[in-house]
């Protein structure tokens, strides 16, 4: 069996595998670590030599990517190779939701995890410990064993969970000094501990040891999701009273301090917004409730579920908002939007909130103005087209991106804030109300703006959870 790690290889090289390995890498420079993509455009990206056009913006990244890569990290679309190599390899895939057949729109699509089992057993020659680094559900690392196992070449492979918990546009921070590291594995066997304390030995380069959680395989896949149906159960449970403040004169962000400052609730994921977006949250619920509804446990599903209806209305409150304050029409009206990304600091648009406020009000027939400083052009239609609402034409007809903020807003009827990016505080906010239609409406999604000071300018101001 395995005895020293000196040869790690990550499946996957999108806003996971590349900045988790990354860190493994600045943090371990005695271990080899290779990230392999199919996506050879990805993988070129990371192999560029400006380090301000890596595939993913992530404050930090590029730090730890120039100290390490080439020295001990690198990046590759040689698969195979670095499977057959490596004495650890992680998977990284997206695991989606199913588009198609049995559990469509519900249950996690595992093929890609599918596919990268059945290549490492194809390639593999030697013992290795296989872990699952992607969100899966409860009970995948059973399929995984099965299909290494068949190989027939007496091969000892072990399977560890250990899921992520790294938030985008928070990456490196929260992987330099995570709260915990959870690995799960199979602690009845010798062979199965040893595995765990491979993979733990990584992490305590860096981090305590008391932050490195042990525990059974099945508790440690199942934990990554219920962290996730917690974080975004707060968030819908926040919106929900921000619904209710708008109708009472309470103010949300007054209420969310006061009940967070209550330690056993605490004040973290308290911001009511125009809706949570991401490409986890709304998929690792979806998968829970499925879960759930197959072992028939329907009462569990649906009070999960209520998370993401919630989250639905909230983004459909919003956009219903800007069009009932516009005097029930936003046709022909141009409505700038600040902020497409689905939070500050990453250029990541999965699932964004901006995308069906946008759709929205296209079906009202607005015109959407859209600035954001990290999303292309580019990714704002391809987001609006994957919808597959209307003909890719008439988006183009209703949609504009700009690389300026003020030309975005210049001779709007209202502003969405819809992305909390820090710069939009800043902005010269007498300027850009002396160029817009008037009354100038803002629509503050994301409560960033000091809604006092913009009625002064002459704005009228909505902010979510406020009236
Ligand atoms: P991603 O889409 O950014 O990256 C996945 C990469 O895997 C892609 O580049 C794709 O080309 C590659 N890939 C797919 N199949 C492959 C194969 N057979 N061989 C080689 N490469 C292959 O996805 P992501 O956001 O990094 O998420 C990966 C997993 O991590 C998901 O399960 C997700 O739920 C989980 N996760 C994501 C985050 C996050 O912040 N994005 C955080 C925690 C956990
Ligand atoms: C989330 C979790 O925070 C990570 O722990 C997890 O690893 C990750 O999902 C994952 O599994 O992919 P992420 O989606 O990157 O991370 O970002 P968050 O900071 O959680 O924000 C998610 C969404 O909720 C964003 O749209 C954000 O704007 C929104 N949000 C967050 C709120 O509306 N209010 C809050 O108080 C916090």
């Amino acid at each position: 069996m395995i005895k020293k790690i000196r040869k790690i290889c990550c499946i996957g090289a999108g806003y996971v595998g590349g900045p988790t390995m990354a860190v493994i890498a600045q943090k371990c420079p005695e271990i080899q670590v290779t990230v392999v993509d199919i996506n050879e455009d990805r993988i070129n990206q990371w192999n560029q030599e400006d380090l301000n056009l890596l595939p993913i913006f992530e404050p930090g990244l590029s730090d730890v990517v120039g100290e390490a890569r080439d020295r001990n990290l690198f990046f590759s679309t040689d698969v195979n190779k670095a499977i057959d190599e490596a004495e650890m390899i992680f998977i990284s895939v997206n695991t989606p939701t199913k588009t198609y057949g049995k559990g469509k729109g519900m249950a996690a699509d595992l093929k890609y995890i599918e596919l990268c089992a059945r290549q490492i057993a194809d390639v593999a020659k030697d013992d290795k410990i296989i872990v699952e680094k992607s969100t899966l559900p409860v009970r995948t690392a059973q399929a995984i064993k099965s299909i290494l196992d068949h190989t027939g070449n007496n091969i000892n492979f072990q399977i560890l969970s250990n899921p992520e918990f790294l938030a985008e546009g928070t990456a490196i921070q929260d992987l330099h000094n995570a709260d915990r590291v959870l690995i799960g594995g199979d602690h009845h066997t010798v062979e199965g501990q040893k595995a765990m304390d491979a993979l733990s030995s990584i992490y305590a380069h860096w981090l305590p040891k008391e932050r490195i959680l042990q525990t059974n395989v099945w508790s440690s896949e199942l934990s990554k999701l219920t962290a996730n149906a917690f974080l975004a159960q707060r968030i819908s449970s926040i919106n929900a009273i921000s619904a209710l403040c708008e109708k009472t004169e309470a103010d949300v962000n007054e209420v969310a301090r006061a009940i967070g400052s209550d330690s056993r609730i605490g004040p973290k994921f308290l911001k009511a917004s125009v809706g949570f977006g991401g490409s986890c949250f709304q998929k690792d619920i979806l998968n829970l409730v499925y879960i759930c509804r197959t072992l028939g446990l329907e009462e569990v599903a649906d009070y999960w579920e209520q998370v993401i209806i919630l989250n639905d209305y909230q983004k459909h409150r919003f956009a219903d908002n800007i069009i009932k304050k516009l005097y029930n029409t936003v046709s022909d009206k141009k409505i700038a939007f600040l902020g497409w990304a689905f939070k500050k600091d990453t250029n990541d648009t999965r699932e964004t909130p901006a995308m069906y406020i946008a759709d929205y009000l296209i079906d009202d027939k607005a015109n959407i103005a859209v600035y954001d400083p990290k999303v292309t052009e580019r990714q704002v239609f391809a987001d609006l087209d994957y919808l597959e609402t209307r003909q890719p034409d008439q988006n183009r007809k209703h949609v504009s991106v700009y690389n300026n903020p003020y030309e975005a807003c210049k001779d709007a009827y209202a502003i969405a804030i819809i992305t909390e990016w820090d710069e939009f505080v800043d902005y010269d906010w007498e300027l850009v109300y002396k160029n817009m239609k008037k009354p100038a409406f803002v629509f503050d999604g994301r409560n960033i703006l000091n809604l006092q000071k913009h009625k002064e300018i002459g704005f009228i101001v909505k902010a979510i959870g406020k009236n």
